[in-house]
């Protein structure tokens, strides 16, 4: 039987090549999305994924959504934690609205989905949870004062997540992408962007091919002893 993965902010971004990939590696793909209707009806039209949309940032409404998936296509066990958004501003302009968004859609959204699928996995003895975090969680950004601390938050919670899990046969890992050719960095002012890249030794931006080669690689049956680690894709801009 085809094992199934949730892949979160599926339908744009990298989420969606994430999804496409795991696709064609065989497993049976559902995607969240949450405000933007038409990007997942045009999703779930040319790849045949169900996307549902619910708000990541709500443990209520994920702990309906991980229950409405598991009835419909199956239990989860591949979770990619790939929602997430910027609202950037310097922090002494920062409002403490855009600092709770990102807060509790990108690091909030770990527990929230997590705490949603780990009894399963748990029970069932299999699981790979994939957690997107970012560059700018390990090297900081000016202006991503929220965004920086939610996705430095992820590294540790996805070493804890880890050790707890290991005995399990689940394995949790992070991907921390650098800046990649999508909407999101594109929303980057021109000349900032155009510095950034100068800085990036490889030369050009990441793909989102890029990052789901990578997930599908971890979210294999064969990667079990990979577990707790921080996987940096980008190009060569930073190095811990
Ligand atoms: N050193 C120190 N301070 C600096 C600085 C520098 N090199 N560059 C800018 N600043 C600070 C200054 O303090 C200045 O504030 P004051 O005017 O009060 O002194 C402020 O930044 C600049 O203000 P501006 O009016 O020029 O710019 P702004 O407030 O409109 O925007 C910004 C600033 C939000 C940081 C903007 O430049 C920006 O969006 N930068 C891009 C941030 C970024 O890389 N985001 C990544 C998004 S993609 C992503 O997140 C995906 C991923 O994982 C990689």
């Amino acid at each position: 039987m085809k094992r199934t993965a949730l892949v979160t902010g599926g339908t744009r971004g990298l989420g969606r090549q994430i999804a496409i990939d795991l696709q064609a590696a065989g497993y049976q793909v559902v995607v969240v999305y949450h405000n933007n209707a038409e990007a997942a009806a045009e999703f779930t039209r040319t790849t045949s994924i169900p996307a549902i949309s619910w708000d990541v940032a709500d443990f209520e409404a994920c702990r309906l959504g991980v229950a409405h998936v598991e009835r419909d296509y199956g239990a989860i066990d591949i979770l990619v934690n790939d929602a997430g958004i910027t609202r950037d501003a310097v922090l002494h302009r920062m409002t403490e609205d855009q600092w709770w968004q990102v807060i509790n859609t990108n690091l909030g959204s770990m527990f929230n989905m997590c705490r949603n699928v780990i009894e399963g996995m748990r029970t069932r003895g299999f699981g790979r949870v994939i957690n997107i975090s970012s560059i700018n969680g390990e090297k900081g950004q000016i202006g991503q004062a929220n965004y920086a601390a939610a996705k430095a938050g992820i590294l540790g919670f996805t070493r804890t997540l880890a050790l707890e899990s290991a005995r399990k046969n689940i394995t949790v890992n992070a991907i921390a992408p650098g800046y990649c050719d999508t909407e999101m960095v594109a929303a980057v002012p021109e000349e900032v962007l155009k510095t950034i890249i100068d800085n990036i030794p490889v030369g050009r931006l990441g793909t989102p091919e890029d990052i789901a080669r990578m997930v599908t690689f971890l979210a294999d049956d064969n990667a079990g002893f990979i577990t707790g680690a921080t996987i940096e894709i980008n190009g060569g801009q930073y190095m811990s």
